[in-house]
């Protein structure tokens, strides 16, 4: 695997071996010093054209537990706001040296761009209402560590589907590995067509709650929204809001999800969210193990995993290139927050 841009990159196999990686990672995570040596030398440049909270914070925490070295690009104090088109950007920072660009923008396809114009490994961190390929990853590994298995499960994704990458990833992950997922939406909150998508569509959130392992909610995206696609967002939230009393009637082991950024009392009652059975802050803690496994699959395995010069090597720190997370060791030396600075 070069890029992650779609999670049709990867297929059954390929989410699953990320899954498996990611149980490692998360032993990892769960060390005093949680932190590896198996990309020591790279560097991972955050490009980020939107805002983020999570997965800018959870890339960069990723590549510096794997030792790598870190770059953020923030538009707002970048030469972007002085008509630096994406492709001199792109090449002006690859000018200085870097393995893996994950990259978030407005519109779909940049990063399928990103990865034709430039040398670098490319993971796709949400390209418009495209993609955003890690968040379902990271909502499977959630979804298996609370349940076990995604085989069977209903999974009812709720909301703005029309405007959401999280949506797109989401359906291809659940799908793949064998759940039953229900698109439910207004219809103007829905795509166009659904031709391909193998999903059911409900505009009757009450009717599908009962009988759901997972309700997965979605927040308005009312920055890709044009025009008034429902009527208030009272309405909206009256009809396909997940209540206390609609959180009261699914059954007593599902799942309440949600991607962030929340907006309580419009999409999610404030009490539901801080629910034992709501998973967000789960979902965010699995980032970081979820996105470790991404970037040392991309870097790390099948390339050289710890490239020490010659003079340097030894053979306590010489790393085989069939390594697996368990293979190598914290770096104490590394430790004082420098690497990755
Ligand atoms: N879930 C998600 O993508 O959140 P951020 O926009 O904060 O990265």
């Amino acid at each position: 695997m070069r890029h992650l841009l779609s999670i049709d990159d990867l297929g059954t196999d390929g989410i699953e071996e990320i899954l498996r990686l990611t149980d490692s990672f998360v032993e990892v995570s769960g060390r005093n010093i949680p932190k590896v040596p198996v990309l020591r030398g790279k560097t991972v440049v955050s490009l980020f054209y939107e805002d983020s909270t999570r997965t800018r914070l959870s890339f960069e925490t990723a590549a510096k537990r794997l030792s790598a070295d870190t770059m953020t690009f923030s538009v707002g104090t970048s030469s972007v706001k002085k008509g630096e088109s994406v492709r001199d950007t792109l090449q002006t920072i690859e000018a200085m040296g870097v393995d893996a660009i994950v990259v978030r923008h407005g519109s779909a396809g940049v990063p399928v761009q990103v990865a034709r114009w430039g040398t670098s490994a490319v993971i796709n961190a949400g390209d418009g209402w495209h993609e955003h390929p890690t968040q379902a990853l990271l909502d499977c590994y959630t979804i298996r560590e609370r349940l076990g298995s995604l085989t069977g499960r209903s999974i009812a994704i709720i909301g703005d589907i029309k405007h959401s990458r999280v949506a797109r990833s989401d359906v291809l992950a659940f799908t793949a590995l064998g759940a039953e997922v229900t698109l439910v939406a207004p219809p103007t909150l829905l795509p166009p067509s659904l031709d391909g998508w193998p999903v059911k569509v409900s505009h009757d959130l009450d009717a599908v709650l009962p009988t759901t392992d997972v309700a997965y909610l979605l927040r308005m995206q009312q920055e890709r929204m044009t025009e008034a696609l429902v009527p208030s967002l009272r309405e909206y939230s009256t009809c396909y809001g997940l209540s206390t009393a609609r959180a009261d009637a699914m059954p007593g082991s599902a799942l309440i999800m949600h991607p962030g950024p929340m907006n309580r009392g419009v999409e999610i009652a404030a009490e539901v969210a801080d629910r034992p059975n709501a998973t967000v802050i789960d979902q965010v803690r699995n980032g970081v193990p979820v996105r470790m496994a991404v970037l040392f699959l991309l870097l790390g395995a099948g390339s050289t995993l710890y490239d020490p010069k010659p003079e340097d090597a030894t053979s306590d720190d010489t790393v085989p290139d069939d390594a697996t997370p368990d293979d190598v060791t914290p770096d104490e030396n590394e430790m004082d927050g420098s690497a990755g600075a």
